[in-house]
Parts: C-alpha cells; structure tokens; sequence
C-alpha cells in the first residue's frame, strides 16, 4: 500500500492523530530518547504485519514491544522476575530493553515465534505519551528500511519511510542516538546488545555476574544461532564500504592518505579532533574521548557519508569500554567486521 506520509511536530493534537491511527492497526514513527521507532499495537496481529512490510523486515527478527506503565508491562509477559523489578527500578523509563517470557496476548509475531519478548519503556516523554493515548503495549523496532542505519531524527525516517506510512512524528533528535541495551533474564542474565545502560552499571544493581554475548563483538560462526536474531543481519550499514582502522591518528592520516589517491569516493569517519590531519573528504562522529557523543552521532554520520557519494569510508576506531562498547558494536556491524590493523 502507499501512503501520503504526514510529518507533525510531537503535540497533543498529532499525539492524538497517532493514537487514532495506531487503534485503528496502522503503523506509526514515533520518537524516542535511542532512535525513532516504527510502532503498531502489539496486541493486533495484522498491525504488526504491517510493520515487517513497511521495514522490510525477515520474519525471522523479533520486535520490542514499548509499555508506557506497569499495568502495560503485566499485559506482555508471563512473568516480572525479581531481577527485572530491580533493572526497571533502576533504569525505566530508558534505554534498557528486557527480555522475559512473553504472556499469550502477545502474538508469535511479535516474537518471531520465540516464547519470550523484548519490553522497554522510554524516557522520551513524547514517546509515552503516545503510548498512553493508544492505550496499548506497541511494538516498534527502529525506524529504518531493514540493514540502514537506524534513523535519529524525523528526516531521516522520512527519508526511508516515504510512502511506506502514513505519519511519522517528530520529536527532535533522539538524544542517545543508538538502540537500547537489551538483556536477556531468561536464564543467567546475559547482555544481547549493548547499549547506552552499560555491563557494569546493571551488575551494580543486580549485584551478580552478567554475560556479554559473543556476537556482540565476533561474527556469528557458521551454523551457530544468534541469542538475539537480530545480530544475524549485516545491520547498520550504508551504502558506502565501511572498514574500521585500527591505529593512532598519525598512521590513519598517512594511511588514508595513500588510499585516497588512489581512489576517487575515499572518506574519512573520524573524530573531530582529527580533521586539521587528514588530506582527505571527512565526516566527525564527536570527540575522541566521549564515546556518549559519539553514539549521539554515528548513525547520522553514516547516512551523511552516503548523501555525499562516499564509497569507500575508512572509520577511526572507538574506545570499547562502556558506552564505547556499543559504538564499537554498531560500526563493526556497519563495517561488516573488516578491520585494517596498521
Ligand atoms: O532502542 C531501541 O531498542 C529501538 C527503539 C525504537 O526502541 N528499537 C530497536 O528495535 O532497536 P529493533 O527491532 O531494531 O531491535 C531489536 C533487537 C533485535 O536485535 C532483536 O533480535 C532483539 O532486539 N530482540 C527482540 N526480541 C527479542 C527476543 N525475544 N529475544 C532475543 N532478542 C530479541
Ligand atoms: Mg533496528
């Protein structure tokens, strides 16, 4: 189906229009405080349907679904265990995705046939409030056409989505830039996907050892299945050739040197601190040592890469400690795990 898509300005008359549309199963971008989300009701089957068309999405990659209160919460799954009380405690609303044993209103859609599901609830205020108005749990994974970039502003949703639904809300820039943390409670508590709530942060308020999953920085190995279905997919990734560079700022300048003579739609991802060095077209993704803007920026440095050409993009390499460890997740990714030693 094709739409005419509505871009509004997050207030109490479009949270309305979006609450109308998504009771009535359409599908709508909403903003949150990670990235922008393209949500159903949770509960409606053919609703969330529509979202696997409108993404793009295989089947096979399960959706989170967004609560906006407790009652929510209790509607999707079987079971709040003690630890996840004490991780809502401490970090909902935000960015922290859960994974506990779904309830049977939700579909094995939402699923992806799994018997558990993903829960967060957003500090994005907006993003709650069209919740609320919905009445309903919605599913919303990322924003973006299957395998892009995840979208961190309204434009670049639209950029994707046009035509595809028929409203997108807009609530400024999502402030943390990358997707939630999710970590799976189903068993000994293992981080899937890092994000902007850390490792370390989580075994503060559970007390215990929390694992990180080993796709989370290798390739899956061939035969083996993903924790998170998502991590399977080639995900984040323009349509430019990212390789990580791993060096100081002396060998990526002299290395990125040579590689662009050589070929013509050479670029730079670098830190800003970087740019008075490098003799070559260049994109920053923030300041050397703080991984928290550089997660604000990547995803829209990589679409920025390709509206300007780029086809071969040589990035700087990102810490990997706390919230550097989920940028180092998502540009691997979008590097397709190619990294130069120099
Ligand atoms: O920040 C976010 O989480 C954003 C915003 C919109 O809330 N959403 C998001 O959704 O990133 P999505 O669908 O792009 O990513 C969901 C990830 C996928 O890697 C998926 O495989 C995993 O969570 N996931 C979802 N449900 C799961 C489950 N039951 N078991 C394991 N992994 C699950
Ligand atoms: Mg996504």
């Amino acid at each position: 189906m094709s739409f005419t898509t509505q871009v509004l300005p997050l207030e109490k008359k479009s949270i309305n229009l979006a609450a109308s549309l998504l009771q009535d199963g359409e599908v709508v971008a909403i903003p949150t405080e990670t990235v922008y989300g393209l949500a159903a009701d949770a509960l409606n089957e053919e609703a969330v349907e529509k979202i696997f068309v409108a993404k793009g999405r295989p089947q096979d990659n399960p959706l989170i679904v967004h609560v906006s209160n407790f009652a929510m919460l209790q509607q999707v799954v079987s079971e709040i265990y003690p630890n996840a009380r004490a991780l809502a405690e401490a970090f909902w609303p935000g960015p922290l995705t859960m994974i506990l044993p779904k309830s049977s209103k939700v579909s094995s859609i939402v699923s992806a046939g799994l018997d558990t599901v993903g829960v967060r609830m957003p500090s994005h205020k907006g993003a709650r409030e069209i919740i609320s108005a919905a009445m309903t749990p919605l599913a919303a994974p990322s924003a973006n056409l299957s395998g892009s970039p995840s979208p961190t502003t309204a434009q670049h949703v639209y950029d994707d989505m046009q035509g595809r639904i028929p409203l997108i809300i807009d609530g400024g820039s999502s402030s943390v830039g990358l997707e939630s943390t999710v970590i799976s409670l189903v068993g000994n508590p293992i981080v899937l996907r890092p994000g902007f709530i850390t490792q370390n942060q989580i075994e503060e308020v559970l007390k215990c050892e929390v694992l990180l999953a080993d796709a989370v920085t290798a390739p899956l190995k061939e035969g083996e299945t993903a924790a998170s279905p998502g991590m399977k997919y080639k995900h984040y990734s323009p349509k430019a050739n990212i390789i990580l560079v791993d060096g100081s700022i002396e060998e990526f300048a002299k290395y990125i040197e040579a590689q662009a003579e050589e070929n013509l739609g050479t670029w730079a991802l670098c830190f800003e601190e970087d740019v008075p060095f490098i003799k070559a077209p260049a994109i920053t993704y923030g300041s050397k040592d703080n991984s928290t803007e550089q997660a604000t920026a990547l995803f829209g440095a990589l679409r920025a890469l390709d509206e300007n050409g780029a086809k071969i993009v040589y990035a700087r390499m990102p810490k990997q400690n706390d919230v550097g460890l989920a940028v180092y997740n998502r540009l691997l990714r979008a590097a397709a795990f190619q990294i130069v030693e120099l």
